[in-house]
């Protein structure tokens, strides 16, 4: 079966092309490099020993997207990944974002509800939840202001994925991430964030690699056990497996609403603290770092409850912390050496 995985070449899209294949799926990654590049494909066929099928196109170009469809009449599902995904840069430049991650979403759904039977998975966030009044969240929990027009993407995705479910016949499953960290187990892809990166995890790695001179950990002032801000750190291939076992519930029919909502994390939350102490002693390094203040923007805590996902999807994340951590270090490694 045909599955098309936009965003491809990216962090989770790659990870995902390769669970997929790794399950039999013909693949067909469209990425437009904006913030990933071809060798990839390479990566990806190191570790399954095939490449999938690459069409390097722009989601925004609605005749290509038509083309695309044309040529691809056999298409079983779509995974959609491609998007811009900087909160600092979507402030600064909103209409990037909107056109970006909305028009190419108008674009592919218009396709798709052509097609008699379509599968949709969307790329969701936690940043839907604002900060959750409870801990852990669950699917539940109200979708709150977007505190960027980054997030606000996700939201109006969602919600324009829910009014086309009405009146198609394309099923979908939002997938919310919690936060994506790690690399391969193989060391053959992993994330390559361009310039300057503005997550924590490849912060760490690139200070401790001596890329940069020190990590800003953004406020202590939290009312958190050591003050500093807790997230839910999910290693990336536990993420991209949940991509497939979504799309099978999709194929097979199981889903018992056009469009159902799943958390993916791991339902344990870490502070920052936390986490540059667990790299500490997975890379036995000393980490130069500095409390500075706060993050415009930033939440105190995210952490999922993943019973959706455990018992509906039937899948689990698996990899703790350390795990997730020593795989980023060893990917930034080799991509510095
Ligand atoms: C961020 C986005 C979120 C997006 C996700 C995608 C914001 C406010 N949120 O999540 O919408 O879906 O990335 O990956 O940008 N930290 C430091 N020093 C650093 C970097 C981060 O202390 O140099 C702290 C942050 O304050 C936060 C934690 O580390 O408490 C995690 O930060 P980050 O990796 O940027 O993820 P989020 O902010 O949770």
């Amino acid at each position: 079966m045909k599955i098309v995985v936009t965003g491809g070449l990216g962090f989770i899209g790659s990870h995902t092309v390769v669970e997929l294949q790794n399950e039999g799926f013909e693949v067909v990654a469209i990425d437009n490099l904006s913030n990933s590049s071809e060798s990839v494909l390479d990566g990806i066929f190191n570790i399954t020993g095939k490449k999938p099928i690459f069409e390097k196109m722009d989601l925004r170009d609605k005749k290509a997207v038509q083309d695309f469809f044309n040529k691809h009449n056999d298409v079983s599902g779509v995974i959609h990944f491609a998007a811009s995904k900087a909160v600092g840069e979507s402030v600064e430049n909103p209409l990037l974002y909107y056109e970006n991650n909305i028009n190419s979403l108008v674009y592919l759904l218009q396709e798709l509800k052509e097609l008699p039977n379509a599968n949709f998975i969307f790329s969701s966030s936690c940043t839907v939840y604002g900060q959750a009044e409870n801990m852990p969240i669950t699917e539940n929990a109200p979708v709150q202001q977007a505190m960027s027009p980054y997030g606000n993407t996700k939201q109006i995705g969602e919600e324009i994925i829910t009014d086309v479910a009405k009146v198609t016949a394309i099923n979908s499953i939002l997938l919310r991430y919690f936060n994506p960290i790690g690399a391969h187990p193989s060391n053959e892809i992993g994330e390559l964030p361009l310039g300057v990166p503005q997550n924590l995890v490849p912060f760490i790695t690139q200070t401790a690699v001596g890329l940069r001179e020190k990590l800003s950990v953004f406020g202590n002032d939290y009312p958190t056990p050591d003050g500093t801000a807790v997230r839910d750190y999910i290693h990336v291939v536990d993420l991209a497996k949940a991509h497939v076992v979504a799309m099978q519930r999709l194929l097979n029919k199981k889903n018992l609403n056009k469009v159902e909502t799943f958390n993916l994390g791991t339902g344990t939350g870490s502070s920052v603290l936390e986490v540059i102490k667990a790299f500490e002693k997975v890379s036995e390094k000393k980490l130069n770092y500095q409390i500075v203040s706060r993050r415009e923007g930033d939440i105190t805590e995210a952490y999922a409850n993943t019973d959706k996902a455990n018992n509906i999807l039937g899948w689990k994340a698996q990899s703790t912390l350390e795990e997730c951590l020593a795989s980023a270090w060893k990917w930034e490694q080799k991509i510095r050496s």
